[in-house]
């Protein structure tokens, strides 16, 4: 396909919702895994949904080499397989593939950014897209910072005045980073000085895709956009929290990546700290990206580090081994490809946290996540305190016994999948005696909104794209996170094997992490 050297007028419906300035988005590793799966199904689904401005382009750079019509042919070819909008419209497909292109280099070649800055240039006066530049790191973690500073030095990065200003200057240049940041402390501290050398803060948005997932965000607006629940949202109401990211899947073929990281750092010190900053924050004074990240980072502030002689006594970490899920037989671990055969890297990590505050000092909150555990699934659960007072007894019915204690009530948020909202609650069964059995009080996404939620990339694309950045990661968010984990990984490396339990593929991670809770006199909840 040869460009027209003046785009045909298409005329993009309107959307009820705000629309970005024309912009040119550049996709470092764009024939890489999350390209293919995650950003252009993303930007298929927002150009679906009128979200795209009409002027706006985007520039795959890869090593590869290959031409423009060979790119969108591939980019088509996934869009079919991963679009949550099947199948894909032609007219939504051309409005999206006319303006794709393609530079190819390695990332450490200087001529490649200078014909990337070529290749802007053209579509900038080709599209009228203004300057405005978004840069998308889907690269290794390796090549962060490499990418960054030949940005800079090419020239390719405009001054932070927009964002500081809050004018309508004509020209933005934003970088997104995806995880991982940092391998630990030392070096998400060294990351962030070196990504500073050529982007303000202010133009740097770190990626946790748990903060584009519509259920996360709705954390937020349950707890502050009702009047009933944050008055009960504290330690006079609250036992303890769960956090639980549960996945049935192993490792995926990501051995190499998994081996050198494990759960702390792949799930716990950006995802479920984030789930938790949401879950434990104060209300934001207002809901601007400053004061919402403010609160947010007054959290983990809050969160004490374990001292080093404490980790074992406030963490769990497993590892599996074989065993069976769904009928199939699941092989252990350290048996998957590029995973060292002695590998001492969990796979399930349990943590009790504790956040120093007005509010939940003395409320344990509990994080669990594993692989190979019998279900996918990620729920908050706020488990109540007891009633004062027993008044009723259980009622007899089907897996309660008479004479059971009264079930605290218990809200549970569910992020994924079936997601929605149930509160347990105590109440009376028909008959003549006044009883209580369990009951639940439940809001379900779809039924509600007649609708799946939406992909979490579409939502954080279309932030960056407009200059929003409450649900992504600030500097010090970044940097106090790992200053929370880093005392657990450096316990856990010193330990090696010792302290590792082991677990059966299919099961809810290790008998350590049972007694680990059971030893507060609390049960996990296992959905
Ligand atoms: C990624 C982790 O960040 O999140 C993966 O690297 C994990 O190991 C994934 O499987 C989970 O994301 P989701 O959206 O499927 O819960």
């Amino acid at each position: 396909m040869t460009t027209p050297a003046v785009i045909p007028e298409i005329s993009v419906p309107p959307s009820p919702y705000q629309v970005p300035q024309a912009f040119s988005l550049v996709i470092f590793g764009a024939s890489g895994d999350l390209t293919r799966r995650k950003l252009f199904p993303a930007l298929y689904a927002l150009a679906h949904d009128n979200l795209l401005p009409e002027r706006f382009a985007v520039i795959g750079f890869a090593r590869r080499e290959k031409s423009h019509e060979a790119f969108r042919e591939e980019i088509r070819v996934a869009v079919d397989e991963f679009s949550r909008f099947r199948p894909v419209q032609p007219e939504v497909w051309e409005r999206l593939a006319r303006g794709i292109y393609y530079v190819s280099a390695a990332f450490e070649d200087p001529a490649g950014y200078a014909a990337l800055g070529k290749q802007l240039a053209e579509v900038e006066a080709r599209y009228g897209t203004c300057g405005n530049r978004m840069y998308y790191l889907a690269t290794p973690p390796t090549s962060y910072t490499t990418v960054v500073g030949q940005l800079g030095a090419a020239g390719l990065v405009s001054a932070p005045w927009p964002e500081l200003s809050g004018t309508d200057w004509p020209c933005w240049s934003r970088v997104i980073i995806e995880k991982p940041f940092g391998h630990d402390l030392a070096t998400a501290v060294a990351l962030n000085a070196e990504i500073h050398k050529t982007f303000h803060e202010t133009q740097v948005y770190r990626i946790d895709h748990y903060l584009g997932k519509e259920t996360v965000q709705n954390i937020l607006t349950f707890r502050f956009g009702n009047s009933i629940f944050e008055p009960l949202w504290n330690r006079r109401y609250v036992d303890h929290v769960q956090l639980l990211v549960a996945e049935h899947i192993g490792v995926e073929g990501r051995g190499g990546y998994y081996d050198a990281a494990g759960a702390l750092r792949d799930m716990v010190q950006n995802h479920m700290l984030q789930l938790l900053s949401l879950v434990a924050m104060e209300p934001p004074a207002t809901f601007d990206a400053e004061a919402v990240r403010d609160e947010k980072v007054k959290v983990l502030r809050a969160i004490r580090p374990p001292a080093a002689a404490r980790v074992g006594e406030v963490t769990v970490r497993g590892q599996y081994v074989r065993g069976a899920l769904r009928g199939a037989r699941v092989p252990a671990y350290a048996d998957e490809p590029r995973v060292a055969e002695d590998t001492t890297t969990e796979t399930f990590a349990a943590i009790r946290l504790e956040v120093d505050n007005w509010r939940w000092a003395g409320v344990p909150f509990y994080l669990r996540t594993g692989k190979a555990l019998p279900k996918q699934v990620t729920e908050v659960t706020i488990q109540y305190r007891r009633p004062p007072l027993r008044l009723f007894e259980h009622a007899p019915h089907p897996g309660h016994r008479l004479g059971d204690e009264v079930e605290p009530n218990r809200l549970t948020l569910r992020i994924q999948p079936d997601e929605g909202i149930s509160l347990r609650v105590g109440l009376k069964p028909p008959g003549p005696r006044i009883s209580l059995v369990p009951a639940h009080l439940g809001f379900v996404y779809r039924d509600t909104f007649g609708v799946d939620p939406a992909e979490a990339y579409e939502r954080l694309l279309l932030d960056c794209m407009l200059g929003d950045s409450t649900l992504f990661i600030r500097r010090d968010e970044v940097e106090t996170a790992w200053g929370l984990v880093n005392p657990i990984l450096q316990a856990w490396q010193e330990a090696g094997r010792e302290g590792l339990a082991y677990y059966p593929a299919g099961s809810w991670g290790p008998t350590e992490a049972d007694r680990f809770i059971q030893g507060d006199g609390r049960a996990w909840v296992n959905p």
